[in-house]
Formats: C-alpha cells, sequence, structure tokens
C-alpha cells in the first residue's frame, strides 16, 4: 500500500510519481488538495516556501517542453530548492552515455529528485528502479504525462466543483497521447465519464479495453459533454497518413466556432498545449470565454509544487 489510513489523515507514501494508473482515487485526491494548499504562494509578494531548502532537483529532458519544464523549475524554485536543467542536445549524451549513468552521475552531485522526459514509455520506471533519488515523471513515450493529468483535473475541479457524473471529451490524436492516458486514468477515477473522440485511424488499437466510451464523431459529443480538452496533433511522431489532409481533419475534428454554439453554455474548453491553431481549435475558441487553458498552466505550478513535496516527504519517511 502506498497510502495508509492513520488517524482520518493520509500518508504519503510514494517518493516516484510514474504515472496515474497506479495510483487510488484517494491519492490522487490528495496530491490535489495538497496543490491546493499551496496555490497560495504564488500569489504572496515573496514566492517562496522553504519545504525543499537544501534539495536539488534535475530537469532530465530528452523532449522539448515549454510548459512542463519551466513549471517543475518554477515550482522546486518556489520551494526553494536548488535546480539542475538537464538538456539532451547539450549533454554528454552526444557522445554516447546512457541514460542510466547520466542519472548515476547527477545522483553523484546530491541530486534528491530527478523529473524526466523521454520519448521512451517506461523510461522513469527504469530509473526510479536503479538510483536513489526520488523520480517524477514529466511524459514518457505515448505511455503517461502523470502532472498534466493532475493539472487538467485539478482544473475541473477547482471550477465544477467535482469530477463526479462530468461528462469529458478527450479529442483528437488518442493513440500519440500520454495526456488521453493520464487524463483518462485520473478523471475516470474521480468519478468522470470519458469519452475518446477522433478518427480511427488515431484511436490505440487497445481502445476497447480502456475505461472510456469512444466516438467517431466530434459532433456527436459536442453538445452533451461538460468538458471538452482537445489533444496536439503530434505530427512529430505521426507515421503514414492518418487522415487525407489537415483541412478534413479540422473539418471534422477541429473546435470552431460553429460547433461551440451547439455546446452547452458552461462547457470548459482544455488543450494541454502547443496549440496548433486552426487545426485542433479556431482561435477565437481558444481565447474565447470558455476556454481554461491559461488556467491550466497556472494550476499546473500548484500541481507541480505538490508533487515535489509528496517525493520528498515520502524519501524522507522511508526507513
Ligand atoms: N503540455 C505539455 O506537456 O506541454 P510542453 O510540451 O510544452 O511541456
Amino acid at each position: 500500500m502506498a497510502l495508509i489510513r492513520k488517524s482520518k489523515e493520509f500518508i504519503w507514501h510514494r517518493k516516484h510519481l510514474l504515472g496515474l494508473r497506479e495510483l487510488s482515487a484517494e491519492e490522487i485526491t490528495y496530491i490535489l488538495d495538497t496543490a491546493k494548499g499551496f496555490e497560495q504562494i504564488s500569489t504572496r509578494s515573496v514566492k517562496k516556501a522553504p519545504p525543499l531548502r537544501g534539495k536539488v532537483v534535475v530537469n532530465l529532458f530528452f523532449e522539448d517542453s515549454t510548459r512542463t519544464r519551466n513549471s517543475f523549475t518554477l515550482a522546486a524554485s518556489r520551494l526553494s530548492a536548488d535546480v539542475i536543467e538537464f538538456t539532451e542536445k547539450t549533454s554528454s549524451v552526444s557522445k554516447g552515455e546512457t541514460l542510466l549513468d547520466t542519472a548515476r552521475n547527477l545522483e553523484a552531485m546530491g541530486v534528491d529528485i530527478v523529473v524526466i522526459r523521454h520519448s521512451a514509455a517506461g523510461a522513469p520506471k527504469f530509473l526510479s528502479r536503479n538510483i536513489n533519488a526520488c523520480v517524477v515523471n514529466a511524459g514518457d513515450g505515448y505511455c503517461e504525462h502523470p502532472t498534466q493529468g493532475l493539472l487538467d483535473t485539478y482544473t475541473i475541479r477547482k471550477i465544477k466543483g467535482t469530477l463526479q457524473g462530468l461528462k469529458v471529451a478527450i479529442v483528437g490524436d488518442i493513440s500519440h497521447s500520454r495526456v488521453a492516458r493520464s487524463d483518462m486514468w485520473a478523471m475516470t477515477k474521480l468519478g468522470a465519464e470519458v469519452t475518446f473522440v477522433g478518427p480511427p485511424t488515431l484511436m490505440p488499437a487497445e481502445v476497447r479495453q480502456l475505461p472510456v466510451k469512444v466516438s467517431y464523431s466530434l459532433d456527436e459529443v459536442i453538445d452533451k459533454v461538460d468538458v471538452v480538452n482537445m489533444l496536439r496533433i503530434q505530427f512529430e511522431r505521426l507515421g503514414g497518413n492518418p487522415f487525407p489532409s489537415i483541412r478534413e481533419y479540422s473539418h471534422y475534428f477541429g473546435l470552431t466556432v460553429e460547433r461551440m454554439k451547439r455546446a452547452k453554455p458552461d462547457i470548459l474548453v482544455m488543450h494541454p498545449g502547443p496549440i496548433n491553431r486552426g487545426l485542433e481549435m479556431e482561435s477565437e475558441v481558444a481565447d474565447g470565454r470558455n476556454s481554461v487553458i491559461l488556467q491550466q498552466v497556472t494550476n499546473g505550478l500548484a500541481v507541480r509544487m505538490a508533487v515535489l513535496f509528496l517525493v520528498n516527504q515520502a524519501a524522507a519517511q522511508a526507513p
């Protein structure tokens, strides 16, 4: 058990955050509640708190990132940790050094928490089994992006009050999306009904084994859902031609002003970023009154502070 009940309080025992699939609803709720407590640090004039003072966090990124990397950097800084920024392109990986040797060398410098993004699914789990530092998954292949799943869930809960009973559509390139998977695990565990929407060519082969509904038509679901999360088309991962043209994809699966006229008035429009404007959604929708896209980014900071705080706490308590 990663979590034990003690006098009606939970004690967090995971020193790694590898994915949301293995977390219980109680654990996910505990992270979100912890994040709520951290939110106010970002509103102070001095945006700092001491929990990670003296600790070292490394951002070990083997893929590009704007939101996740900078959000982890800021989260660690706000908790008073020292932060090392590792980028594959300027590292000795270009000379043939392995992932494990890279991590072990950073660990030898006293790193306490490794935040890793890697194109290989399972890379964070592999590291967690081979180093002593805490490991936090910042996105691994098509597998999971747990802090994105948590911040998306946090954003919905903050606005709607609960996930219980909500209908959520996750739209687009499901097969290449670690965000879709982490969102699915977190949101269904907290009681939402999730529908994956997209062309059959962008659905994972195992979709019928997942705890989701499936639709191949955005028009069929847009008037029924409380939340629509539009995924980025991952051109860098696409093989072959999964749809005939960008214009055709946008016609059937883009969130347009016209389509939004059929949506519930209080629908939340989400996107993990980066947005391909005019493809996944029109700019008027991305910047419109239902969009919570920048709130997702803001909330990500509190969520990542909570995650860093909790894994560090678990490591400190470990025998
Ligand atoms: N949502 C997300 O993972 O964005 P980045 O790739 O910019 O980190």
